[in-house]
């Protein structure tokens, strides 16, 4: 059965032609072997500056910089320089796939492939396949993408759900000082060059990003997104990208077996998922106590992950997560069958129900900007 998921797009439930066509998400669907999933390579990158502003080089590139003795208690207050030293992102800005598209436009011609490549490819950022992975087993947060076919190339841009944008307007204020200190845990283990010193009295600026744009393939796939990525190791065995990559997260600091069940089950899957689609190597956690300090540091190489988890039957499977993804690329592929950068095929998913589809033209969907279907139309 898993093995008809796995790429059958024409087979299941796919294929019917009424009523509507919907993909069932359920865990136990996707039980199979492991997907075909190409190592992610680095096509180029992008970075943002403090105004949000694109810049097609790496100057928002950051270098880990650790602590000197990773055994002893670190000293970080991560809740140092709130609220004074906080720039946030103004999330009221939809910026959809801008920037992605911006960097695509410059390096369209020098894909491998050839301009070919792209036609038949999905293009999107790393955060929505994130989401994607996660599905079979999310119980509490819905997603909303919107997909467009234009010159042949399949386009996922996420829409914020009327629940999520109520909970972001509604956010309280422990949840605001709460995001800010896991920007804050980047400040102090990046410097601005590689050797040198994190610099923790500047402000937190969240504008600022650095973005790896990959390549990979899911099944019969072809991938085209791209992901912030949080530093660069220089002392990585391999200083090729995506292998030099970190990423750093921070968790509340555990002391019971079951704590430490439950962080596997529920928060290493999206650890796993963000950094195992653009092949970042190894995950560094910060444990915080209830006051905000950084009270351990721990390594999670990605590809382990799923060994600490393995053995819990309430765990959960890389399989699934990966062949979910494929089904409903293949799903998206069957369904966005007009090519038209102003049609918009929205997906619609809520936990516990299946994927459902509507279509919709123009605003407020529509997301392929004219600058960009106006430059690739020439
Ligand atoms: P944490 O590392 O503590 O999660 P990322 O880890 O993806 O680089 O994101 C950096 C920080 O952005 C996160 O730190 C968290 O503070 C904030 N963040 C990311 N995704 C978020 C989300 N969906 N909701 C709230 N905050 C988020
Ligand atoms: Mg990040
Ligand atoms: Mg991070």
């Amino acid at each position: 059965r898993a093995g008809e998921m796995k790429d059958g797009g024409a087979e299941g439930p796919t294929k019917r032609t009424h009523p509507a066509p919907s993909l069932p998400t359920d865990a136990s669907l996707y039980v199979g072997s492991f997907p075909f999933y190409r190592r992610p390579s680095e096509l180029g990158h992008f970075s943002l500056d403090a105004e949000r502003r694109y810049h097609g080089d790496s100057r928002a590139l950051r270098y880990f910089a650790p602590p000197p003795i990773h055994t002893s208690a670190p000293d970080f207050d991560l809740r140092e320089g709130y609220p004074e030293r906080y720039r946030p992102r103004n999330e009221e800005i939809r910026e959809g796939l801008d920037h992605l598209l911006r960097w695509l436009l410059e390096h369209r011609g020098q894909l491998e492939g050839g301009p070919g490549w792209l036609a038949g490819a999905v293009v999107t950022w790393r955060g929505h396949l994130t989401k994607l992975l996660t599905t079979p087993y999310e119980r509490q947060e819905g997603w909303q993408l919107a997909a467009s076919r234009f010159l042949g190339t399949l386009y996922l841009s996420e829409v914020e759900t009327p629940a999520a944008r109520a909970q972001r307007l509604a956010r309280p204020p422990f949840l605001r000082e709460l995001m800010y200190m896991g920007y804050k845990f980047e400040q102090y283990m990046c410097a601005d060059t590689p050797g040198g010193s994190p610099d923790p009295s500047g402000e937190v600026n969240t504008n600022v990003e650095f973005c790896s744009v990959l390549q990979s393939q899911l099944g019969t796939h072809h991938l085209l997104f791209s992901g912030e990525m949080d530093c660069t190791d220089p002392k990585a065995p391999s200083t090729q990208p995506p292998a030099c990559y970190v990423e750093l997260k921070t968790s509340k600091e555990m002391h019971s077996p079951g704590q430490w069940r439950s962080f596997y089950r529920h928060k290493l899957l999206k650890w796993w998922a963000q950094s195992f689609l653009p092949g970042v190597p190894r995950v560094v956690a910060g444990f915080r106590d209830p006051a905000g300090a950084v009270r351990s540091l721990k390594t999670f190489p990605t590809m382990k992950m799923f060994e600490l988890i393995r053995n819990d039957r309430e765990g959960w499977n890389p399989s699934v997560c990966m062949n979910f993804c494929a089904a409903f690329l293949s799903f998206v592929q069957n369904t966005v069958t007009q090519d038209d950068p102003r049609l918009v095929y929205l997906f619609s998913w809520e936990p516990s129900g299946p994927v459902t589809v509507s279509v919709h033209y123009d605003a407020p969907y529509a997301f392929l900007p004219t600058w960009y279907v106006d430059a690739v139309t020439q």
